[in-house]
């Protein structure tokens, strides 16, 4: 039964799924419920009534059709006791996940008792594994399929390393290679390459311990740019090969995809709180005042903005702020902003990757919002690049549609893909069907790592 656990979810609905996103700036809970009947309107957006709940449809330029799920609820709060995506107070990061479970619960009328989190930071590691197992059958069926995955998952992972995701991305049936599904092939041997994801086991601990002092269980730790793409990509973008980069607080997570997989992954300790404090630094006023302003009037590029305009810096201790040019504030960020896409090229153009990206980029996370990053990332990647938002997904609240919430949605989307792939709704691939989760957090965590 592929959705059982989703009865833990809710005491009342077993079609919801819960993504929770514990970031550095904020922790979201997302309420997603697979949508009762067959598909809706695949153009353009919609509005519709589904158990007195007004939801509002999710489109944009990238033609995404209607992914047959709907966002019920959404709780916010501010992120306590998160440092770069990892677990610093767990007492803190579990008062913002019961700050935002309830708001969620309200919002979505249910009783939240499991969820899906997100996990990211500078420790989690990508690694290539192959598996090779002989069939005994006349024809090659899931049993042969799990169990090629299993031999490929068997190598040595150090003991405080979990693993959190086991992805096949390619078959090979009596040598001959690339099958994306073997399954109905006839064969005396099957061989298998798996990307294999891991994270630090305290930090994945952390994480389920802050939830479970809320009673709250956790049915599956995501990797945040897999549960990001999920919710900003289109099919045909992860086919053709693209790259995600969520740019979030503390943290930016960094995904490629060709042929339908994940090929690549990377975490950078950098994100749009270095600009908020280099700006504090630079202009000597509190934290606070320099996140305002960098959200009301900050820009990555002194090329984009007009030499005259002037900015408030905002009160500080009651004295008016003073009035700068613009060009000041901008100064301060542009080489932030230089610096931070020089990473990410070194990543993706300096390994390589950039030739497989004929869907060019996808940004996302709070930081790309910021004015002209989309520009300057185009500038200095050489590619095309878009700004992602969760899109063919309903939802109650309009808030899920910023950047800022990709992961939370993503998290919750990831968990009913394969039900929505079942059905035939836009989202997962192949593989989707086949992939090994993280699934059985619920009893024992440490059951995962790797033998
Ligand atoms: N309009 C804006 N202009 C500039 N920056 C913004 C804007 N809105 C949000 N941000 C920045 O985005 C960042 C938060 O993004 P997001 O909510 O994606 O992070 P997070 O998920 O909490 O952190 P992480 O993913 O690193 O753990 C903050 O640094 C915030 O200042
Ligand atoms: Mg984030």
């Amino acid at each position: 039964m592929p959705f059982g656990f989703l009865k833990d979810i809710s005491l009342k609905n077993d079609r919801l799924v819960v993504g929770l996103d514990i970031g550095t700036t904020k922790t979201c809970a997302v309420v997603g419920e697979i949508r009762p009947s067959g598909k809706i309107k695949t153009k353009g957006p919609f509005s519709e009534e589904i158990s007195g709940r007004v939801l509002k449809g999710g489109f944009n330029s990238t033609g995404t059709k209607d992914r047959g799920f709907n966002i019920i609820g959404v709780g916010v709060a501010d992120s306590k006791g998160i440092k770069k995506g990892v677990v610093t107070n767990i007492e803190s990061a579990a008062d913002s996940i019961k700050e935002a479970v309830q708001e969620a619960e309200k919002m979505a009328g249910v009783d939240i008792k499991a969820v899906q989190i997100g996990i990211t930071g500078g420790h989690i590691n990508c690694l290539l594994s192959q598996g090779v197992i002989a069939v005994k059958e006349k024809e090659i069926g899931r049993k042969e399929v799990d169990s090629v995955i299993d031999a490929a998952r068997a190598v040595a992972i150090p003991f405080d390393r979990d693993i959190l995701h086991v992805i096949p991305v390619g078959f090979a049936v009596n040598g001959q290679k690339g099958i994306t599904d073997p399954r109905g092939m006839g064969g005396v041997r099957l061989e298998t390459d798996v990307r294999i994801i891991t994270a630090m086991a305290m930090s994945v601990q952390n994480l389920i311990k802050s939830c479970k002092k809320n009673g709250i269980d956790v049915v599956d730790v995501v990797f945040q740019p897999l549960a990001s793409a999920d919710a900003v990509l289109t099919h045909d973008e992860k086919d053709l090969g693209v790259a995600v980069i969520d740019i979030g607080g503390g943290t930016t997570d960094i995904a490629l995809f060709q042929e339908g997989h994940i090929c690549h992954s990377a975490v950078l300790d950098l994100g749009g709180n270095n600009f908020t404090n280099d700006i504090a630094i630079g202009m000597r006023i509190p934290t606070r005042h320099a996140e305002i302003l960098k959200k009301t009037h900050g820009c990555s590029m002194i090329s984009l903005i007009n030499e005259d305009e002037e900015v408030e810096t905002g009160r500080v201790d009651g004295k008016t702020g003073r009035r700068i040019p613009r060009r000041y504030l901008v100064e301060i960020l542009q080489p932030r902003a230089e610096e931070l896409f020089a990473l990410i090229k070194e990543e993706i153009t300096g390994k390589g990757f950039h030739k497989g990206l004929n869907s060019g980029i996808v940004l996302t996370g709070g930081a790309v919002l910021m004015e002209g990053m989309d520009v300057m990332a185009e500038n200095i990647l050489e590619l095309p690049v878009r700004i992602g938002s969760p899109v063919g997904i309903g939802s109650v609240s309009d808030i899920i549609y910023d950047p800022a919430y990709a992961t939370g949605v993503g998290l919750a989307f990831y968990g009913a893909e394969e039900s929505l792939t079942e059905r035939g709704f836009e989202g997962g691939n192949m593989f989707d069907g086949i992939k090994i989760k993280m699934k059985t957090l619920l009893g024992d965590a440490l059951n995962l790592r790797s033998q």
